[in-house]
């Protein structure tokens, strides 16, 4: 427990006093969230843009797209394209077609696993803007060009080149300049495509994902937006995220969602606040250690918290109040927000939200760690060690916020994967069946190919 000393005492040397912007200033470290709230998922879902294993559709962003001379176009790499070639209804010869960029390409993105066509969500915020509706008939190949004829034909009046779930162009000669045209051989698809794909798809798992293209975060809209679309809000109770959809917005919002993606600007603007670092930085500080925290509790049990002393946060020598950790809690839940709350005028709508979002995320994670620190301060006040129930809640504690949390970089192969496997989360395109589980596993990359049996059979 030594990190979470040496954390507190740095925090608790630079307390400064400056009004939240969204959040009451209140430290009472028995206020759980609101279970409605969802700045915990924004800020999953926005520090997860642009990779490949977080997986909520819920988040529209603007952005561009440079392709270097020499990169490859649609899926942006050529060992995904090469998968294309193999759906049975296509046969024929394979054609690799490769564009480059001639100006960045002005584009609109959509997270989760949006180029998959499948009824349950996926396709949730492009239905959206195709036709006004979330459609969930239509996730269907046969419908793919007429829900892109309809993304272009709208987006028009806003100039966006392209859609990214995958790639897709609205003019292929526009903005692109084609740089080869050629017929591959004809090669069973497993094992090599398939496996050349899921390395080319590890590539882009976690941060920062796809960097060829650039997102405008001052303009994300996300459906998580409690004051953009309420209508979303109950059907979200008591459901686990990987149910959340968009299915049952009402049309107020849905206008409400459209107005904001037509009133995006064709060129960044916003408080020139770099939020995918801040963001990460929360998530590097944290997740790790919660990591670990998470194991050391499940492991040792007791009598695990060292003694510490904070110089200006004294626990009363009776009475098992906690109010005395609230100016500690506060300096902790504000350390990574204070200073964009001091610039909040110059900030867009989508970035109050981006705030909020990283203030409600740091508040609970303070919330939570420091409560399980003054409980041990107090208890320590009588006895050099942690009573059993005490550590038994604390483990409860940790197992909460992680999974409150539900960051994706804790989706991992354990043991890790040898050098020639690759860790393999199941889900699009290969493991369909496997899809609702988290739980990812090692493949071999070589003969004798192992992990995709299915497919190989
Ligand atoms: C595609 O772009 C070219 C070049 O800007 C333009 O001449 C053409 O009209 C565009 N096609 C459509 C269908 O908009
Ligand atoms: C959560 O949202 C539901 C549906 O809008 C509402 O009925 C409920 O009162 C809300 N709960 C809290 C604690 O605000
Ligand atoms: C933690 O404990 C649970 C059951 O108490 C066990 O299933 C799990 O494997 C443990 N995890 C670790 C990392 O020890
Ligand atoms: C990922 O999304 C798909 C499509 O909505 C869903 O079927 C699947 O259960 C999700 N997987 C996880 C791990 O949430
Ligand atoms: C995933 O779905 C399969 C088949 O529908 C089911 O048997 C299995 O229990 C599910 N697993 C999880 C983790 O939900």
């Amino acid at each position: 427990m030594l990190w979470l000393g040496i954390l507190l005492f740095a925090l608790v040397t630079n307390a400064v006093q400056i009004p939240l912007l969204n959040l009451p200033d209140e430290w009472n470290l028995n206020t759980p969230p609101n279970p409605n709230s969802t700045g915990h998922l924004i800020f999953d879902t926005v520090s997860s843009l642009l990779q490949h294993w977080p997986n909520t559709s819920h988040t529209i962003v603007p952005g561009t797209l440079t392709l270097p001379l020499g990169a490859n176009g649609s899926p942006i790499d050529p060992e995904f394209a090469r998968l294309f070639c193999n759906h049975d209804d296509l046969g024929g010869p394979c054609w690799i077609l490769t564009l480059v960029t001639t100006r960045p390409l002005r584009v609109l993105y959509f997270d989760g696993s949006s180029a998959t066509k499948m009824p349950d969500g996926p396709m949730d915020t492009q239905d959206l803007l195709a036709w006004g509706a979330v459609l969930p008939k239509r996730a269907t190949l046969s419908w793919e060009y007429r829900r892109l004829d309809r993304l272009c034909n709208m987006g028009d009046p806003l100039g966006f080149d392209a859609y990214v779930s995958e790639v897709m162009l609205c003019n292929f000669t526009d903005g692109v300049q084609i740089t080869s045209l050629s017929s591959l051989e004809e090669e069973p698809l497993f094992p090599h495509h398939g496996y050349s794909f899921i390395q080319s798809s590890k590539w882009h798992d976690h941060y920062p994902g796809e960097t060829r293209v650039q997102l405008d975060l001052a303009h994300l809209v996300s459906l998580y937006d409690m004051s953009l679309a309420p209508s979303l809000v109950g059907g979200r109770v008591g459901q686990e995220r990987r149910a959340h959809r968009v299915l049952g917005i009402d049309q107020r919002d849905t206008d409400a969602v459209i107005a904001r993606v037509r009133a995006m600007p064709s060129s960044p603007s916003g408080s020139g606040i770099d939020w995918r670092t801040q963001f990460q930085v929360i998530r590097d500080r944290y997740a790790t250690r919660l990591e670990l925290l998470q194991s050391t509790l499940n492991t040792t049990g007791d009598d695990f918290l060292m003694p510490y002393r904070l110089r200006s946060a004294v626990p009363p020598p009776a009475g098992w109040d906690t109010a005395w950790a609230g100016p500690v809690f506060r300096v902790c839940a504000r350390a990574h927000t204070s200073s964009i709350e001091s610039v909040t005028s110059t900030l867009t709508a989508s970035e109050r939200l981006l705030l909020a979002s990283a203030q409600e995320t740091t508040r609970e994670i303070c919330r939570t760690l420091i409560g399980m620190w003054a409980q041990g301060m107090l208890e320590l006040r009588a006895s050099a060690t942690v009573p059993d129930s005490l550590a038994l809640e604390w483990k409860s504690e940790i197992d909460r916020l992680v999974d409150w949390l539900g960051w994706g970089v804790w989706i991992k192969c354990r043991p890790a994967c040898a050098s020639d496997e690759s860790c393999y989360l199941p889900g699009a395109p290969f493991s369909m069946g496997e899809w609702n589980g988290s739980v990812p596993r090692c493949l071999r990359l070589v003969e004798p190919y192992t992990g995709l049996e299915d497919w190989l059979l």
